[in-house]
């Protein structure tokens, strides 16, 4: 099915190609920014911000809430771009702090992020959440301010708090002409050049970028133009430059200054990810070995997206490809069933539009249809077994029994519980003494059982009902300490779906009192955020 010249080209395509997700608290602008990649990208024609919310068409990336409204699923797909001969895949992230385990999954599918921060509110708790996931990872972060043509806080002290706050020192590509409010355009920092911005009505359109010498932009903006060199000279002075190796290496990230709704830097965030954001490279096995990027194909799914159309309740795969070329048609293998996998129909899906993909290269998207039997974190693949480590999960702060309202359709609740959980809606957790009837839903936020209960009576003809523990905290243990930990008031340990076992806790000062009243005892904290 490979023709040798399609394989040779693959190092080549994966240079071409820049896998990213925009992390941010909501509010921040990431739909108003993913419509400006898109509008100077040409994806689209104008933007949609054009009479407010009331008046605004539907956008291609604020799709989300209309899936939330309906309850039916809220999901991540990826958008592609191409900018300068580079193709850019932006994948998308929910924007609600409970569907925050899907937004992890996410970021274990990318190579960079976009930190979009509010120029008034700096870094706001989901930020942070989010920033902390992707150090942990070690995914280089470029940072944008936005809403620049707003009031907000003073740019130089802004640098401040990312660096105290997140560790990284900022190296600002371009600094702001005009303070928060009074945005008239950027030092362009590496060439000393004043790029001005032009407001277009109602910002619908690209808006004009001119570049003017140092002494023509004195000229022309006279005090806003002295104190941004001021304060870019006191960035000169402390080294706060671009380092490429320091950015690769998490220690600093590049800064810029925009205004989505007005689209000004929009230009300089595109040049900025083809330029400095990392191409895809060889993903680590679970058994620490590396699958050449030319090697067989290769991919992982990072999303299961299901009820789009509700009335075939299809099931869409999102996998990324790490190795070889993706071709549509070819007939892969799932590394955890050894079962084949026939890729007839492979799209990519953002917002309501779907197109078909035939080819695709790695750090691209591809949406398999008809994937019921995956199961996010699976590995598909072509030639000798390949296996990319499971997708970590979140620490659960929610938990409820879950029971079907009618004993005589136990059938399709478990079956509607398998798939739940196969697609990471919730995690499901199980015990004897439970029993199969009753397991334990666990989620980070508890929207997530909003979608579980909706799908489970919508898609599953099996309404459930849910009664909610009062535990908070979980953390893992082992075998050993199952018994002593369940003598414990307060605590219980059941099994995870992947085979952990968590201990619950009312809350952390529980986890401390058993801690002292056995030493010893294992219980490890599910994930560093
Ligand atoms: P999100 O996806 O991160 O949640 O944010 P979204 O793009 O929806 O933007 C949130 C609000 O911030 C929107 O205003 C949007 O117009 C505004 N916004 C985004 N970028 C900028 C910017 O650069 N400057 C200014 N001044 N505002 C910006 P809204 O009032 O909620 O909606 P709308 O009526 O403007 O559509």
């Amino acid at each position: 099915m490979h023709d040798d010249a399609a394989t040779a080209d693959v190092p080549t395509q994966a240079r071409r190609r820049r896998a990213f997700a925009v992390i941010s608290h909501p509010d921040a602008g990431k739909s108003t920014l993913t419509e400006a990649l898109a509008l100077h990208t040409h994806a689209i024609g104008e933007a949609g911000h054009i009479n407010g919310k009331a008046g605004r068409r539907r956008t291609v990336s604020d799709w989300m809430d209309m899936e939330q409204t309906r309850g039916i699923s809220v999901t991540s797909a990826s958008l592609q771009l191409t900018y300068r001969d580079t193709v850019l895949n932006l994948l998308d992230t929910p924007g609600h702090a409970d569907f925050s385990e899907d937004t992890y999954r996410v970021l274990a599918a990318v190579d960079a992020a976009v930190m979009l921060i509010d120029a008034a509110k700096g870094l706001e708790p989901q930020t942070m959440k989010l920033f902390a996931v992707c150090k942990h990872r070690g995914i280089p972060i470029i940072t944008v301010v936005n809403k620049w043509d707003r009031p907000g806080r003073d740019p130089l002290e802004l640098m401040d708090e990312i660096a105290e706050r997140t560790g990284l020192t900022p190296t600002p590509l371009t600094w702001p002409v005009g303070i928060a409010g009074d945005f008239r355009g950027v030092v362009d920092r590496a060439t000393g050049e004043y790029v001005r911005y032009t407001h277009t009505a109602g910002g619908a359109r690209i808006a004009p970028e001119e570049r003017f010498t140092p002494e023509q932009a004195a000229a022309r903006e006279g005090a806003a133009w002295e104190s941004a060199l001021e304060e870019a000279s006191l960035l000169d002075a402390t080294g706060a430059d671009h380092d490429q190796e320091s950015f690769r290496a998490g220690r600093t990230t590049p800064v810029l200054f925009a205004s989505a709704v007005r689209n000004f830097g929009v230009h300089a965030l595109l040049d900025a990810l083809v330029e400095l954001a990392p191409p895809p490279g060889p993903r680590e096995t679970v058994v620490g070995a590396t699958r050449a990027l030319d090697g067989p194909f290769s991919a992982f799914v990072f999303k299961m997206q299901a009820g789009m159309n509700t009335a075939h309740h299809d099931r869409l795969a999102f996998i990324r490809v790490v190795s070889g070329v993706f071709e549509r048609g070819m007939v892969v293998s799932c590394a955890r069933t050894g079962k084949p996998f026939a890729t007839k129909y492979a799209q990519q899906a953002f917002g309501r539009d779907r197109t078909v993909v035939d080819v695709a290269y790695p750090g691209d998207v591809v949406g398999l249809v008809n994937a019921a039997d995956l199961h996010v974190g699976d590995t598909l693949h072509l030639g000798p077994v390949v296996q990319y480590p499971p997708l970590p999960t979140f620490a659960p702060e929610h938990f409820a029994v879950v029971r079907a309202k009618d004993a005589g359709r136990y059938k399709q609740f478990r079956r509607g519980i398998a798939q739940l959980t196969a697609e990471g809606v919730v995690q499901v957790l199980r015990s004897d003494l439970r029993g199969e009837q009753a397991p334990v839903l666990a989620a980070v936020g508890p929207m997530q059982f909003e979608v579980a209960e909706h799908r489970m009576a919508s898609e599953f003809n099996a309404p459930v009902r849910l009664e909610h523990l009062s535990y908070t905290t979980a953390r893992a243990t082992t075998q050993v300490w199952r018994d002593k930990l369940n003598g414990q008031p307060g605590v219980e340990v059941l099994e995870r779906h992947d085979g952990e076992l968590l201990a619950l806790f009312p809350d952390k000062w529980r986890v401390n009192s058993v801690v002292r009243a056995l030493p010893d005892v294992e219980l490890i904290p599910l994930v560093a955020t």
